[in-house]
C-alpha cells in the first residue's frame, strides 16, 4: 500500500520508524512505548491503527510530523495532547491544555452507570466534575433514553466540555445540558437541579492527596482536576450529602476515588445515613477504584430544607 498522505516516499519503512520511536520513548520512561509509537505514526500518516501494517513506507512529510510528535512524547507530553484526541468507551473526545485527559479506568464507571440506568429504568443522570464530558457523553451514547446534566466549574474545562457536546451526534447532544457550578456548594447545586429527581449520579472528582508523586504526564492535567487536599477528600466529603439530596429514593451514585481512599469514601456515603447497599469496586488490576450506593427509600431529617417533603 502507498502513502495515505500522498507525500514523497522516503527510504525508511514503517517497521524501522516504529522500532526507532519505541526505543526513544522507552528511554524517556514512557509506559507503553510501542503502542504510543504506533498511535503517533497513525496520526502522522492519517490512517487507522488497523491499517498501519499495510503501509509500505513513510513519506518525508509524514516522517517530519512523526519525529516532531515523538520528540514531544519523549518530553512526556501526554499522547492525547499531541494527537488532540482521547478515546473513551464509545466516544472520541477532544482534549488539550486546561482539561483533564479521561482515563481508561473511568470507563468502568460509565458501564456501571449504564447498567444502573437500565436496572432502574432511569432517565435522569447527573455527571459531577464533568471535565471533557467523558462520562456524560459516553453514558448518553450508551443509553439512548437518558437525559444528562454535566456539571463543571473550571472555565477552561467548560470550553472543552461544550466543544465535545457540540461535536456529538445531534440526538446525543440534544440530551446533554452543561452547567457551570461548584459541586460542593449545596445552594448552587439545588438551585440548578431539582432535588430528589435524579436516577443516577456519577462523579470522577479530583481525589489525589496533595503531595503524592505523579507521573510527568499527569502534571499536564489542571491541578484542580487532580488534587483534593491532604486526604484526597476535599471535594468528595462535601459533595456526598448534596448527591443524597439530588437522588430520588432508590437512585444510585457511583464515585471514582484514589486507591488509598476507598474506606474514606464508603464512610462518607454511610455517614450521611441516606445510602444503602454501599460497596467498593475494583478495577481489572484489583485496585479499589470506585464506590457506589443506593439512595434509601424515604427522606430522613438529615435531608436538606430545600427538598420536597
Ligand atoms: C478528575 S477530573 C474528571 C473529568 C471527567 N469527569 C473524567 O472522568 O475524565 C475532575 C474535574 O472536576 C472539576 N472540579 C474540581 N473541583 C470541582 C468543583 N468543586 N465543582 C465542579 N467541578 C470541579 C475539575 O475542573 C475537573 O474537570
Amino acid at each position: 500500500m502507498s502513502q495515505p498522505d500522498g507525500g514523497s516516499v522516503g527510504a525508511r519503512p514503517v517497521a524501522a520508524e516504529l522500532r526507532w520511536a519505541a526505543q526513544r520513548l522507552a528511554e524517556a520512561g514512557v509506559d507503553s512505548p510501542r503502542a504510543d509509537a504506533e498511535w503517533l505514526l497513525c496520526d502522522a500518516l492519517g490512517c487507522d491503527r488497523g491499517r498501519l501494517l499495510l503501509v509500505d513506507a513513510v513519506s518525508d512529510n509524514a516522517r517530519a510530523r512523526f519525529h516532531h510528535a515523538v520528540a514531544q512524547r519523549a518530553e512526556r507530553i501526554p499522547l492525547q495532547h499531541i494527537t488532540g484526541t482521547a478515546a473513551f468507551g464509545p466516544v472520541d473526545l477532544s482534549v488539550g491544555p486546561g482539561v483533564f485527559t479521561p482515563r481508561p479506568e473511568t470507563e468502568f464507571l460509565a458501564d456501571w452507570a449504564a447498567r444502573a440506568l437500565a436496572d432502574t429504568a432511569g432517565t435522569q443522570l447527573v455527571d459531577l466534575c464533568s471535565g471533557s464530558g467523558a462520562l456524560a457523553i459516553a453514558v448518553a451514547t450508551l443509553v439512548p433514553s437518558v437525559r444528562v446534566t454535566a456539571v463543571e466549574y473550571s472555565p477552561r474545562a467548560l470550553h472543552w466540555l461544550r466543544r465535545n457536546v457540540d461535536a456529538a451526534a445531534a440526538d446525543i447532544a440534544a440530551r446533554i445540558s452543561v452547567c457551570c457550578a461548584d459541586v460542593t456548594d449545596a445552594e448552587q447545586m439545588l438551585e440548578l437541579i431539582a432535588p430528589a429527581g435524579v436516577d443516577v449520579v456519577v462523579a470522577n472528582p479530583p481525589y489525589v492527596p496533595d503531595g503524592h508523586t505523579i507521573a510527568p504526564e499527569v502534571a499536564h492535567d489542571p491541578p484542580e482536576a487532580v488534587f483534593a487536599g491532604p486526604d484526597g477528600m476535599t471535594v468528595i466529603e462535601p459533595m456526598v450529602p448534596i448527591v443524597a439530596d439530588l437522588l430520588r429514593p432508590g437512585g444510585y451514585v457511583g464515585i471514582e476515588h484514589d486507591d488509598t481512599t476507598s474506606v474514606s469514601v464508603l464512610t462518607a456515603l454511610e455517614s450521611t445515613g441516606q445510602f444503602v447497599d454501599v460497596r467498593a469496586h475494583a478495577d481489572l488490576a484489583g485496585r479499589l477504584r470506585f464506590a457506589t450506593g443506593r439512595r434509601a427509600d424515604g427522606r430522613t431529617p438529615q435531608a436538606r430544607g430545600k427538598m420536597a417533603g
